[in-house]
């Protein structure tokens, strides 16, 4: 038996490809030092490694704007809460859903709670899909913005983001969007309507913890909801208003930074790998990696979720239905036994690790009525995912329901 089987990749990915291990460790010795703050050579070097990964995310997001709206975060949570701190005032109405994360919810609560925000909270179908007729019954004239979950980090049901995108464009309703699960696995492109996208690092864009960001739309202004030191403009009394300065307070991870810098030269190199036409335009390589990279994940998944809608007393959570999109994220209940138990029995009796409980996303669990019950496994294999792990952690699944 090996020493861990990982299926909890929605949590985060693990292990990171090696060049991210590698350049972090090389980038920081060689380079760590305050960037753009002191003017001297090793802080300009720094400064640059940190523009260039704003550039190469730019690229990979689609955005063709000023590459300083990339602003850099502690991660999605983060960004999550400079967006809507930065929109939304008393009186003004959001759309969010009960796909969201607490990322989403606890913000929005307690912005409803503290400054008299109101909200309207989508429900989803048997599917898990926001239906757009929905979307647009959920706007009213007070609406701001709508926040879009990409793709659940329970049941991984993906929603039709441009389409719900559309019926906010009609309304004059922002689209801020939470891309914790899809980016580095599905296209997630700016111009597909999206005003806020907001990310993490640690996950699919496989960087570290720690890190993770925000990219602003050139017609959307942000207010900025943290201030501090920016080393430019230090006169000033107040924050600037010019990206990425605007919403970047303090110093930033340049670890964290340059492991997303690797990270998106690991997709590109990945991308060109597997591409016939070679080409060495970093959108369309990191475009072929994410192809690549979900191709290899959902078959995983599916060989997952076939297995697991064959054992007697296992009950998936939502549909994998063929029209839907998913990303490899999947969640079981077993008849008569508390998710956490089935977790801590894969755990210590076989090494695998899985997430069981609410999974940060209590909405999610009442709308598919699975939250008093504790919640449900949830099981999340990743690009570097072996074959034989599926094997084993199914054969345990098995073993310990005999
Ligand atoms: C859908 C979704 N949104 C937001 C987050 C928050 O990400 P982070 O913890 O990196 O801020 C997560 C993390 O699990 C998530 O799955």
């Amino acid at each position: 038996m090996k020493d861990n089987y990982y299926f909890d990749n929605a949590a985060t990915t693990w292990p990171k490809p090696e060049p991210v291990y590698e350049f972090m460790d090389r980038f920081f010795r060689s380079h760590g030092v305050n960037p753009g703050r002191s003017g001297h050579t090793l802080a300009i070097e720094a400064e640059q490694m940190i523009f260039s990964t704003r550039k190469m995310l730019a690229q990979f997001f689609g955005f063709t704007g000023d590459p300083n709206r990339v602003v850099f975060t502690q991660n999605a949570t983060d960004s999550l809460n400079v967006a809507l701190k930065g929109l939304l005032r008393t009186g003004d109405h959001i759309v969010i859903s009960q796909l969201d994360h607490n990322a989403v919810l606890r913000p929005v609560n307690h912005m409803r709670r503290d400054m008299g925000v109101e909200v309207s909270v989508l429900n989803p179908d048997e599917s898990g899909l926001i239906g757009i007729d929905s979307v647009a019954d959920g706007i009213t004239e007070k609406t701001k913005a709508i926040v879009v979950n990409h793709a659940s980090n329970v049941i991984g049901i993906v929603q039709d983001l441009g389409a719900i995108a559309a019926v906010a464009k009609q309304h004059g309703v922002l689209v801020i969007v939470d891309t914790a699960q899809t980016a580095g696995v599905l296209d997630v492109d700016m111009a597909d309507g999206i005003d806020v996208l907001t990310f993490t690092g640690h996950k699919g864009l496989f960087g570290p913890m720690g890190i993770g960001g925000m990219i602003v739309a050139e017609n959307v202004e942000l207010q900025a909801s943290r201030f501090g030191g920016t080393g430019m403009d230090s006169i000033s009394a107040f924050q600037p208003d010019t990206y990425p300065h605007r919403l970047e307070a303090g110093t930033i991870s340049i670890p964290g930074v340059a492991g997303l810098n690797a990270a998106q030269k690991w997709f590109a190199a990945l991308g060109q790998s597997v591409l016939e036409e070679k080409t060495v335009d970093h959108a369309a390589n990191c475009k072929a990696a994410r192809h690549h990279i979900h191709k290899t994940e959902t078959t995983h998944s599916k060989k997952i979720w076939d297995h697991l809608a064959s054992v007697e007393r296992v009950r998936l959570m939502g549909q994998r239905a063929e029209q839907n999109e998913y990303v490899a994220t999947l969640s079981f209940l077993v008849d008569g036994m508390p998710a956490q138990q089935m977790a801590e029995m894969l755990d210590a009796d076989a090494h695998v690790c899985v997430r069981a409980g609410l999974h940060c996303a209590p909405a999610v669990h009442s709308a598919f009525g699975t939250a008093e019950a504790g919640g449900a496994v949830r099981v999340s294999p990743g690009y570097f995912t072996e074959s034989a792990d599926i094997d084993h952690l199914l054969e345990s699944i098995t073993q310990l329901l005999q």
